[in-house]
């Protein structure tokens, strides 16, 4: 069932919501902001960022996944995801394998509608029997 947002997940819904307002959606409108909570301690953002050759577009889990690792860190420990509307956004199939990368079956996925309303699976909830080698 959907929560308000718990204290303990306020810094990384409001980094989510700040990066979500950065997003370049002028296609589809549907801004999306990423928060990661990794595992050097340090939160990293990431927004939609979309292209006018439609399939270059770049999800928001896929930006901050990016910032994470482009400053050193190596794991997600939580990560949350904040939809333009009262609707949850759960992860795209894609970004479920990229975050999978990254984190573990156990790895909180949170997600948040814009007036902090939050739902919480795990990855391994959201993308059983992953793919690895
Ligand atoms: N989008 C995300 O950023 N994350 C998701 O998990 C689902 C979809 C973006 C991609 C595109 O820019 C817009 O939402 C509409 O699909």
């Amino acid at each position: 069932m959907p929560q308000d947002t718990q204290s303990s997940l306020q810094p990384l819904f409001e980094a989510a919501l700040k990066v979500q307002a950065y997003a370049h959606a002028p296609y589809s409108t549907f801004k999306v902001g990423a928060a990661i909570k990794a595992d050097d301690g340090n939160l990293y953002v990431g927004c939609n960022v979309e292209n006018v050759s439609y399939p270059l577009g770049q999800c928001a889990e896929a930006s901050a996944i990016g910032a994470m690792i482009s400053q050193g860190a190596k794991r997600i420990e939580q990560v949350m995801i904040v939809s333009p509307n009262s609707k949850p956004c759960p992860p795209c199939g894609g970004c479920r394998q990229k975050l999978r990368e990254f984190a573990s079956p156990q790895t909180p996925v949170h997600l948040a509608t814009r007036d902090g309303k939050v739902e919480t699976l795990t990855l391994g909830e959201l993308l059983p029997k992953a793919f690895d080698m």
